[in-house]
C-alpha cells in the first residue's frame, strides 16, 4: 500500500505540472476560429510539351539575333572578298590565226594579237579616259566609242584623243606551252619614247 500511495502523488504533481502548457495550446486554436482553414496548393511540374514549347521559342529568338548579327556584321564587309585572278590562261599559241581575236574580251578585257613573228596581248582598255575600245574588223581597226580615238590593229593609236599606244599584258608559256596572261603586269609605250612593247615578257616570239 505504501508503494501505492506514492505513485499518486507523483501522479498529483505530474497533472499539476502540465496545465500551465495547456493554456497556450488552447489559445492557438482559438485565432482561426472564425477563419476558413489554409489552403496548401502543391504546384505541379510542367507537362513536358510546354518545357518543348518554350525551347523552341528560346532557340527562335536565338536563331533571329544571331542572324541580325550576321547581317549587321556583313554589312560592313567588302562585297567581294576575293577578287577575280590577274592571271589566268588562254591556251596554245596554235590556237590562234593571225590578227585579232576577240574572244577573251568579255571574260578577260583582252584581245589576243597574233602577227608573222609574235604573240602579243593588248588589255582592252582606252588609254584616253578608259573606255572598252570596239574591234572594227571591216576597218581593221580599234575605235573607242566614247571620244572616238581609233587604233590599228596593234593598238597604236592613230587618231582621237587617246595619248599613246594600248597596253599589252605579260605574256609567257607554260611547261605544257600554254600561254599565260598577267594583266596586272602592263607594259606601256608613251608618245615619242621607246616604250616596252619589245621588253621581255610583253609579247611571245613565234
Ligand atoms: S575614252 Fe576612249 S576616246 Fe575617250
Amino acid at each position: 500500500m505504501g508503494v501505492d500511495s506514492v505513485p499518486t502523488n507523483e501522479t498529483s504533481v505530474a497533472v499539476a505540472e502540465p496545465a500551465a502548457p495547456a493554456a497556450p495550446a488552447a489559445k492557438t486554436p482559438a485565432k482561426p476560429a472564425g477563419k476558413p482553414p489554409a489552403v496548401v496548393v502543391e504546384s505541379t511540374p510542367d507537362p513536358p510539351v510546354n518545357k518543348m514549347r518554350r525551347r523552341i521559342v528560346w532557340a527562335s529568338i536565338a536563331g533571329f539575333l544571331t542572324t541580325c548579327f550576321l547581317m549587321f556584321v556583313r554589312f560592313f564587309l567588302p562585297r567581294s572578298i576575293t577578287e577575280p585572278s590577274s592571271t589566268f590562261k588562254i591556251g596554245f599559241p596554235g590556237d590562234y590565226a593571225l590578227g585579232v581575236d576577240t574572244k577573251w574580251q568579255q571574260q578577260y578585257r583582252i584581245w589576243v594579237d597574233k602577227t608573222s613573228d609574235r604573240l602579243f596581248v593588248i588589255y582592252a582598255r582606252c588609254t584616253h579616259l578608259g573606255c572598252t575600245p570596239d574591234w572594227k574588223s571591216s576597218e581593221n581597226k580599234f575605235k573607242c566609242p566614247c571620244h572616238g580615238s581609233g587604233y590599228d590593229s596593234e593598238g597604236i593609236n592613230f587618231e582621237g584623243p587617246a595619248p599613246r599606244p594600248m597596253d599589252r599584258a605579260h605574256v609567257e608559256l607554260d611547261p605544257e606551252g600554254q600561254i599565260v596572261v598577267d594583266i596586272s603586269r602592263l607594259f606601256q609605250k608613251p608618245k615619242g619614247e621607246t616604250g616596252h612593247f619589245d621588253d621581255p615578257g610583253a609579247s611571245i616570239p613565234l
